[in-house]
């Protein structure tokens, strides 16, 4: 292979991706596992949605509509856009590689913040790109030197908002005097992946950017996280028509499966499962803001459905001993936050029985005393329901 391979791409380190519950159970014996560390939606697929996968499911014999023809009139509608200003992807990942494959020639530059979605520099470093990470400030994107990074050689600029591990976000008034100090000539593409969990009031209105005719800016969202829809892998981009037609050229002509096709159109008729996945994560959130606060845990508040927290220790022994208790969480530690797990909000149930176990821990943590040989951490400690 060396001979014929890419250097760039040797030297990639791989996406982890959160342990798969099947995996976690299989490998320590357990019954009962939850699963907080990939953001996804703790309520399961919604009737709506199951119902439309059912009804189809006689059709994938079929080719999927390549241009998600009734998908894309409804979403259009709902959003207030044209339809040719939508592309679809394979989940909103597919879209990020289609914008690197699309703009980033090898040696281009692809800038984001340190402490970001992962993906940004792995899809970037396989397309040859020179990534360059800009630090934040305190846990926030710094969009001063983001803008000051950018040079003649920059092609893309990923902001993740809110972002995705630190749960902060960028305001209306920081966005709108970045957009307006960068070239015209670089993409920004905005990546609002949890865009349905923010409460925050400046929270920027991002398809106003699209509306406003900036041929610069693509706002990319999914179903996989307020919709439940994960394991489908459907996201879609928003952006002037000539950037969409652009990028059109770059996908393949099927890259979005009919069965997701189908469960999206349902999910964005069911406004009780999206109502009820919003109400879970606020609550949820709350509930663990106070019991963090009780246990004075530092964590970093957050606009999404997850939270980035301070365990005190190195994360990886965190994750492991949660992991023992049947509870995933994620170790931060490929971010580059050592002592810092990220904790997706669960169910109340979830949510309470992973306080329970963090409290132990980190008493144990402040202790001094050991996590991982401790025997009283090891077996399937889950209430059975
Ligand atoms: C910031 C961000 N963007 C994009 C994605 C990708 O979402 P999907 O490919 O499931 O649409 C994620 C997933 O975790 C994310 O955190």
């Amino acid at each position: 292979m060396k001979n014929i391979s890419k250097p760039y791409i040797d030297q990639i380190t791989p996406y982890v991706p959160g342990k798969p519950i099947e995996e976690v159970k299989r490998e320590l014996g357990l019954r009962r596992v939850i699963k907080l560390a990939s953001n996804e939606n703790p309520l399961g697929t919604s009737r709506k949605v199951r119902r439309a996968i059912e009804d189809f499911a006689d059709q994938v014999h079929l080719y999927p509509d390549g241009a998600c023809f009734e998908l894309r009139k409804t979403l259009a509608s709902r959003l207030g856009v044209r339809e040719k200003e939508i592309i679809f992807g394979n989940g909103s990942d597919e879209l990020i590689d289609l914008l690197v494959k699309g703009f980033v020639r090898e040696g281009d530059k692809v800038i984001s913040s340190e402490k970001s979605f992962l993906e940004y520099e792995l899809v970037s470093r396989v397309g040859g790109a020179d990534f360059t990470e800009i630090p934040m400030q305190d846990f926030r994107f710094d969009l001063k030197a983001i803008s000051a990074a950018i040079d003649a050689k920059t092609k893309i600029v990923f902001i993740a908002n809110p972002n995705n591990p630190t749960g902060t976000y960028v305001s209306r008034p920081e966005l709108d005097e970045f957009l307006d100090s960068v070239p015209q000539n670089v993409l920004i593409c905005l990546d609002e992946a949890y865009d349905d969990f923010v409460e925050a009031e400046d929270f920027p209105d991002s398809l106003f950017y699209v509306k406003l005719e900036r041929p610069n800016v693509i706002v990319l969202r999914t179903f996989s996280k307020s919709y439940g829809l994960a394991g489908l892998r459907i996201g879609y981009g928003i952006a002037c028509a000539a950037l969409i037609e652009y990028l059109g050229k770059v996908r393949q002509p099927f890259n979005v499966n009919s069965l997701a096709q189908y469960a999206a159109l349902a999910a964005l008729d069911d406004e009780d499962y999206l109502n009820k996945t919003k109400r879970v994560v606020s609550e949820g959130r709350d509930y663990l803001y106070r019991k963090l606060d009780r246990l004075k845990v530092k964590y970093i508040p957050s606009q999404a459905n997850f939270i980035l927290i301070d365990a005190e220790y190195n994360a990886d022994n965190v994750f492991q001993a949660l992991l023992r208790r049947g509870i995933v969480v994620r170790s931060m530690r490929a971010y580059g936050l050592k002592d810092y797990i990220r904790v997706s909000v669960g169910l109340g149930r979830e949510n309470r029985c992973f306080v329970r176990e963090f409290k132990r821990l980190i008493r144990q943590i402040r202790k001094g005393r050991p996590i991982l040989q401790d025997e009283s951490l090891k077996g399937d400690i889950l209430p059975n329901e």
